[in-house]
């Protein structure tokens, strides 16, 4: 019987120089088939407000969206170490907000952990989550929570000040008690750099292949999301296309009645049709019904 991951197995891979895929889920499927696949970590993250609900940004994602959407996901997880990210102001107005929604979302999901951004700023509020027993995952560099203020400058820490305010940002969180820090499209050498001076381990987005592990978002990877194609995804698979064309197979099989054939058709004793045709032949209700029966 396979075991659990746990935030410590996450740390021990790194320790041992394994490199670890971690990949988003969004609901109870695309939880079972990702876990079943053996990825050690999966995140419910707010980019469900893309790839699932259809908003340009994750900012209108709201604390009961994330519920909704961990507790299917948790119910398709056996192994993997299920992590749910905390949406846009559920922890950024006060440590005591924060620590309430991080309870709900642990209490009320069987999630295993969860993910917020910023570095240095909230150091004290991931500290506090960490204190009362949640694992917290960091995630610094393009936090797509602040998207209105990145603009277009997507990716972050290319210049002297902002590269070590990511270094520090990545100490801090280190410091405060972060399991492990998701570093998004921060320039390859500086999350070399990151990944080096951390003991936690670094998860890349767009960040390199010197990261200990790799995040991706499930409908990029398999090419079921196409309103906007991020240049660090790769498509594994091109699903988006292939459903498009086993729908319209499966339409015309039904206009052309192809669809359903005897396999997939319940059935009956003709005897019994019989009986029923001749009851109803009688019967006041059946002769008079207006609809012939075939
Ligand atoms: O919301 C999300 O899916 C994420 C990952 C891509 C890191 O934050």
């Amino acid at each position: 019987m396979t075991m659990p991951v746990t935030i410590q197995d996450i740390q021990a891979m790194k320790h041992r120089g394994e490199r670890f895929a971690a990949l988003t889920a969004y609901d109870y499927t695309s939880a079972q088939i990702v876990d079943r696949a053996g990825v050690p970590l999966i995140l419910v993250g707010d980019s469900l407000g893309m790839v699932i609900l259809g908003h340009d940004t994750t900012i209108p994602v709201t604390m009961d969206e994330m519920i909704h959407h961990t507790r299917a996901a948790a119910r398709g997880t056996r192994n993997a170490l299920l992590v749910a990210d905390l949406p846009f102001l559920s922890y950024q107005v006060c440590v005591e907000r924060a620590l309430e929604n991080a309870g709900r979302m642990m209490q009320q999901t069987g999630c295993r952990g969860v993910k917020v951004e910023g570095g240095r700023d909230i150091g004290p509020t991931v500290k506090r989550i960490v204190d009362v027993g949640i694992p917290v995952l960091g995630h610094i560099g393009y936090t797509p929570q602040f998207a209105h203020s990145f603009g277009r400058n997507r990716v972050q820490g290319k210049d002297f000040d902002r590269g070590l305010a990511l270094v520090r940002d990545a100490l801090a969180l280190q410091e405060a008690g972060a399991f492990a820090v998701v570093l998004e499209l921060v320039p390859r050498q500086l999350a070399a750099e990151i990944t080096a001076r951390l003991h936690i381990p670094t998860i890349g987005i767009g960040s390199g292949v010197d990261c200990d592990g790799e995040i991706q978002v499930f409908h990029d990877v398999f090419g079921l999301y196409s309103d906007f194609r991020p240049r660090h995804t790769k498509r594994f698979a091109e699903l988006a296309g292939q459903i498009e064309t086993a729908t319209r197979e499966y339409a015309s099989e039904v206009r052309e009645r192809r669809f359903p054939g005897e396999a997939q058709t319940a059935s009956m004793e003709a005897e019994t049709l019989s009986q029923i045709r001749a009851y109803l032949d009688q019967d006041s209700y059946g002769a008079a019904s207006a609809v012939p029966l075939r």
